[in-house]
This record gives C-alpha cells, sequence and structure tokens, in this order.
C-alpha cells in the first residue's frame, strides 16, 4: 500500500511528503453507549487509512483517493466545501481545526486504505483520524491534544457528514494501543488500557457483506429516542438512569423509547461485567454478555437484521463462546469470541450456511489489536 500510495504521489505531485495512518476499530461490547455518556472497550486494528501529505505553499488543498480513484480540489473556508462525500471527510477535519483556532494551510495528498467498507469498522473514523492527526503535525506542532483530535473527527461528522455519533470511532483510531482494548468512560472521558490476549481463544469478525442503511437515518433517530427519554427523567444522558426509574416514567413515553433506553440501561452495565470478567480471566462470562448484546441489539434497539441474527444463530449453534452484531448496526460485522479448537469448523459451517441462504459467503477478518493514529514510519 505504501509502495502504491508514494508513486502516486510522485506522478501527480513529484516529489515525496510525509506518511500517516490511522486505524479502524472494533468493540467487545459496549454498543450505542457513547452517545448517552456510559462506557465502550473498543481497540484499534490493524487495518488502516494511510496518507502521504505535503503542505504545498497555497491556500487549496489537493487529495486523491486511489481506492476511489478520485480526485478533489477546495478551499479551507465554509463554502469552499466539495462535493464529494468522501472528501468532505478531509475538509471537515480543516474547517474543525480552523474553527478551534488552529492553523492549516494548502496541502497534496494521497491517500488508500485496507479498512473494509460498511463493514461497521469506522473506515471514516480511521480517515478523519488520520488527517487530524497529519494536519496537528505538519501545521500545529502536535499541540492540540488526542481527545480532541477525536473530537475534530467526531464534529466532522456531526457538521459535514449528517451523523450524530458518539466519540467511540474517533477515539478508538486516535488513541489505540497494539495488544489493548480501551475502557472509555464517555462522560468524564478517563480511559484505561487493557491488555487483551484471551488464551485459548480467537477474536473473528464476520463481515456479512451487507448493508441496510435506511434514507431517514436510523441511527439519528436511535440517539433522538435515548434523548427524549433522558429529558423526560431530568438527566442529562442516560448514564444515570436506572430500569426502576425507567419503569416509572414507562406510560408517559412511546413503547418504542422504553426499549430504546432499556438496552442502553442494561448495555451500560454489561460493559462493567465484562471488564470484572476480563480481570478473571473468565471468558465464559464475556461471551454470555456479548450474546445478551446481541439480543438487545436486535430485539429493543432494532438495529440488527435478518443475516446478523442468522451468523449470530450459527455461532450459537456451533458452541461459539460470545458472538454479536458490532458498531452502529443495519448490517455490517458480527464479532465473535471463539475456543481455537472450534474456530475452522465455526467458519466453514458459517461460509457454507450463509452461502446456501443469501448467495455470498461473509468475509473473515481475524482480529489484530493494534496502533491507532501515527506517523507510519515502517
Ligand atoms: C457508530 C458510531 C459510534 C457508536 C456506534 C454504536 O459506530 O459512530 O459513535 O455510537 O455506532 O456503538
Amino acid at each position: 500500500m505504501k509502495a502504491k500510495i508514494q508513486s502516486e504521489f510522485e506522478k501527480r505531485f513529484g516529489g515525496e511528503g510525509t506518511f500517516y495512518a490511522s486505524a479502524g476499530r472494533i468493540n467487545l461490547i459496549g454498543e450505542h453507549t457513547d452517545y448517552n455518556g456510559g462506557f465502550v472497550f473498543p481497540g484499534a486494528i490493524d487495518k488502516v487509512i494511510a496518507a502521504e501529505i505535503r503542505p504545498n505553499d497555497t491556500d487549496k488543498v489537493r487529495v486523491y483517493s486511489i481506492d476511489i480513484d478520485d480526485y478533489a480540489e477546495f478551499g479551507l473556508n465554509e463554502a469552499d466545501a466539495p462535493e464529494q462525500s468522501w472528501a468532505r471527510y478531509i475538509f471537515g477535519v480543516c474547517r474543525e481545526i480552523l474553527k478551534r483556532g488552529g492553523k492549516v494551510q494548502g496541502f497534496d495528498a494521497v491517500f488508500a486504505g485496507n479498512v473494509p467498507l460498511g463493514a461497521g469498522l469506522s473506515s471514516s473514523a480511521a480517515l478523519e483520524s488520520c488527517f487530524a492527526f497529519a494536519l496537528n503535525d505538519l501545521f500545529n506542532e502536535n499541540n492540540i491534544d488526542k481527545f480532541e483530535l477525536a473530537r475534530i473527527g467526531q464534529s466532522t461528522e456531526h457538521n459535514y457528514c449528517g451523523v450524530n455519533c458518539g466519540i467511540m470511532d474517533q477515539f478508538a483510531s486516535v488513541c489505540g494501543k497494539k495488544g489493548h482494548l480501551m475502557r472509555l468512560d464517555c462522560r468524564s472521558m478517563e480511559f484505561e488500557y487493557y491488555p487483551f490476549n484471551p488464551e485459548g481463544y480467537t477474536l473473528v469478525l464476520l463481515d456479512s457483506r451487507v448493508k441496510h442503511e435506511l434514507a431517514d437515518s436510523p441511527y439519528n433517530k436511535r440517539r433522538a429516542s435515548c434523548e427524549r427519554v433522558a429529558k423526560r427523567l431530568g438527566l442529562e444522558t442516560l448514564r444515570d438512569a436506572t430500569m426502576e426509574m425507567l419503569e416509572a416514567v414507562k406510560s408517559d413515553i412511546t413503547a418504542e423509547d422504553y426499549f430504546r433506553a432499556k438496552f442502553v440501561i442494561e448495555e451500560k452495565q454489561r460493559v462493567l461485567d465484562v471488564c470484572d470478567a476480563l480481570n478473571n480471566g473468565d471468558y465464559e462470562t464475556v461471551g454470555k454478555c456479548m450474546y445478551a448484546t446481541h439480543n438487545g441489539l436486535s430485539k429493543d434497539y432494532e438495529v440488527s437484521c435478518e443475516e446478523l441474527d442468522y451468523l449470530n444463530d450459527i455461532a450459537k449453534e456451533c458452541g461459539v463462546t460470545g458472538s454479536r452484531i458490532m458498531g452502529g448496526g443495519f448490517g455490517g460485522c458480527t464479532i465473535n469470541l471463539v475456543k481455537n479448537e472450534l474456530l475452522d469448523h465455526f467458519i466453514n459451517e458459517a461460509k457454507t450456511r450463509f452461502n446456501e441462504k443469501y448467495g455470498h459467503e461473509p468475509k473473515v477478518y481475524e482480529v489484530i489489536i493494534s496502533d491507532g493514529a501515527r506517523r507510519w514510519e515502517e
């Protein structure tokens, strides 16, 4: 990938720039909790977006995407927003740095990636984090701290891409560390690195390669449900809500909002339970919590789909320790905690049965927990 980027950069702009990379992410547990002030438990993975970048002494950004085979050129003022959606991520990052009083000048860039698109592995966060990290290094003497870099990516989603996301993906992409998951408290933004090396188990993703993103932004709707319930409870977020509190207002809210909030309250606790279980090397409990999350995401939060429920059923039938839909939902991957001796059987079974039913095999990715945003020097 590096050689491809290098030769494309040389061809388009001449000479060379500096290389940067940032990662996609997985999340062991804690889904749709980030924008509710709860806990998440993600890690960066060994799939990245990488860019070669060089200031060009103008006020224009010129950037080429190898994977999309598309070129964009734009200025740095609000009115200069590019049309291509992929370029809006980069424009958004520039704008969000400038809005915070940081510095951005024109630059040339070529980028490529191997984070699968639409799989729920946060390729967009990887793209935002790669450029946020790079522009901090090139123009701001690295004065912007890592959390702010993550917030720059998140604000880009909110203000330039129409997704009202939480902080998890950008945080994981920026702060990820090889061999470690991170438990992040999305209210205080305190986090802890957890060494993650489950002996005797493999963490594997099955990418259904389906995407059912609906036009009316179901993600933003889920968030709005949570905010309505929090407001009804007199709370800023559902972080402090309990099932007792929710039951007390049940007759005042819609059934839909009730089930959304129920999921979030239960999921919040599951992250803490999984951390305790990991401390005790108790992977059976980790796995049970993963199944419970899947069930909640499917039945109460309603962000699963037929294909992912099917993959989850196959996992259960194969005796897989834990399995659940991962990320925002409506397609993408399941994440599976599998005993090593079951791995081959499970993967074969999942490929064959999924193919029989849906006409294509899921893609399989073994998870390797890796570093987040960085200068790409290796
Ligand atoms: C998407 C969002 C995240 C988070 C997850 C669900 O990935 O970008 O902020 O809300 O969905 O956990």
